[in-house]
């Protein structure tokens, strides 16, 4: 009898063990996914709250949905090997596969509505690693944190609130800048032509482990032909596309990699805060475009252009950003190569060139 006694009583603690502790996996899962707290940022939400109001285009990136892939170089001048050990600042020719893209997530955008143009890179260096990103030619972001930049997308997205972007703008200052620039800013004629920029900061370690906190740009080796909102709009709907792939048939197409280094004091976490232009700049080397893909078979369509993929030598910063972009961007990856059926795709045989 009080054998019996012990082992139910220690039968009833190891099934309380076991409920508490799938209670707890239960809780830890409903945290992680953001089940317990509606307003918490998650990437799951900050990936929904980037669709359209018609829904997300299936099978493409939730947000610069609209691109173009290349193939080309990027021809190291060793210079950049005075701020970073990486690989990809050792003199010499890396290949690379990128993406020129609209700032945008609905894919009926004409070009000349997509104030946001975006440059995306992947590097690949000679030890087997690899260096990406994705750059906008925006001088400054639109907001200082990736919770504003959630509460950005709701505040566009709210069509009950009347007041809601002005209470947006009102709360966050720094957006008031940015739309001073979109209204204002002057728009280039090509991608060949626009400055792509960092905008987030990155840490580069020297061999002998000293630190800078830089961003960089892609700076145009060509004039840019600049014009107005109303110029834009007589180009056509899609015409950077083929003014790409003509350019690029044509001979390729260059830019210059600026890396510009922190100095004390400047704001490193914050890409809305420029930094002043006397800062110490060094040209690093310069990215060769040489051949134009269409996406739909290109060799950037399923590429994940994540900011955080940097090599021994580049690394992240205090900056929030690269971290809430990668998580997003796995997102948006995630289910858009999920979605099969939606994947764009054609027959057109890789390398050709199509308008
Ligand atoms: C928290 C802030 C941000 C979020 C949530 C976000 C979200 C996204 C998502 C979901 C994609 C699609 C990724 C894919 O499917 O592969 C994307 C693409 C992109 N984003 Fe962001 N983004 C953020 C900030 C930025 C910033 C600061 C920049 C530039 C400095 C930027 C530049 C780009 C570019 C160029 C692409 C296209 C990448 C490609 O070609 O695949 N984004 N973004």
């Amino acid at each position: 009898m009080a054998g019996r006694q012990v082992s139910s009583s220690s039968d009833f603690r190891s099934l309380a063990v076991i409920v508490i502790v799938a209670a707890m996996l239960t809780a830890a899962f409903a945290y992680t996914g953001g089940w317990l707290s509606p307003r918490r940022l998650t990437p799951t939400r900050i990936v929904d709250s980037l669709s359209p109001a018609g829904g997300p285009a299936l099978g493409f990136r939730r947000n610069h949905a609209i691109g173009i892939c290349f193939t080309g170089t990027f021809e190291s001048n060793g210079s950049g090997a005075s701020l970073s050990k990486a690989e990809l600042f050792a003199p010499g020719v890396y290949p690379v596969t990128g993406r020129f893209n609209l700032g945008t997530s609905d894919r009926s955008t004409q070009d000349s509505m997509a104030r946001v143009r975006g440059l995306s890179l992947r590097v690949l260096l000679p030890d087997g690693r690899e260096w990406r990103a994705a750059m906008i030619d925006v001088p400054f972001f639109a907001v200082s944190t990736p919770d504003a930049f959630y509460a950005l997308q709701r505040a566009l997205a709210d069509k009950i609130h009347p007041h809601a972007m002005d209470d947006f703008a009102s709360a966050h200052p720094e957006f008031r800048r940015f739309g001073q620039w979109a209204s204002n800013a002057p728009w280039t004629a090509s991608y060949a032509e626009d400055r792509y920029n960092s905008l987030n900061s990155f840490t580069f370690t020297e061999a002998d482990g000293t630190q800078h906190v830089v961003r960089w740009s892609f700076a145009p080796t060509v004039v840019p032909q600049l014009l107005s909102a109303q110029q834009i709009q007589k180009r056509g709907p899609a015409f950077l596309n083929a003014d790409i792939t003509e350019r690029v048939t044509h001979a390729p197409q260059r830019w210059a990699m600026l890396v510009t280094v922190a100095d004390r004091g400047d704001s490193t976490a914050d890409p809305s805060k420029p930094w002043p232009a006397n800062r110490r700049t060094v040209f690093v080397g310069t990215l060769v475009a040489k051949e134009i893909q269409p996406e739909a078979n290109g060799a950037c369509r399923d590429i994940n252009f994540d900011p955080t993929v940097l090599p021994p030598g580049m690394g992240v910063s205090d900056d929030p950003f690269p971290a809430a972009r990668s998580a997003a961007y796995a997102i948006s990856y995630n289910r858009r190569t999920a979605e099969e059926n939606a994947y764009p795709r054609n027959s057109v045989p890789v390398g050709a060139v199509q308008p």
